[in-house]
């Protein structure tokens, strides 16, 4: 049993996908176990995406994640990081299977719908990012 983060990015949050995008999940069979639609200040999204922040794409992510509402779930299954994943798609959306959420509701690599957590370590940073324990028990 595992879990992982799963947020729905601005651009899709703003389309209207995220009841889709959270039945997506559910349809996959991993269970959404916290839930919550928030927007991110500048400061919360560098916090997030700290890993990033020597890369030249940094700036423009964070102005991205913070442009409107974003909605944050906690997903638990099996193998839940990689399951979310593969049903994501690759992180560019123009290269992305229509089948999968990227290549349905993304539109390029940086607008490309939803993130996920890519390994334990950073699962864990990830959902106590957004949630604290007690949304979780
Ligand atoms: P995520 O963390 O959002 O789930 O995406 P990922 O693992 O597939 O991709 P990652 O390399 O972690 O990049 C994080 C996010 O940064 C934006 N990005 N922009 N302009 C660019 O070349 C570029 N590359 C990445 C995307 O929003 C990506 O999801
Ligand atoms: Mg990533």
């Amino acid at each position: 049993m595992q879990r992982t983060l799963a947020l729905v990015k601005p651009d899709a949050y703003a389309a209207g996908h995220h009841g889709a995008i959270a039945a997506k999940i559910q349809d996959s069979g991993l269970r959404i176990v916290a839930m919550k639609s928030l927007q991110l200040t500048v400061a919360q999204a560098q916090g997030f995406y700290h890993v990033h922040k020597a890369r030249p794409f940094f700036g423009d992510l964070c102005k991205f994640m913070t442009e409107g509402k974003i909605l944050a779930m906690v997903l638990e299954g099996d193998d839940a990081i990689a399951r979310w994943r593969t049903l994501m798609g690759p992180t560019d959306a123009t290269k992305a299977p229509k089948d999968t959420i990227r290549g349905m509701f993304g539109t390029n690599v940086e607008r490309n719908a939803t993130h996920g957590s890519d390994a334990p370590d950073t699962a864990a940073f990830e959902v106590g990012y957004f949630f604290a324990g007690l949304d979780l028990l």
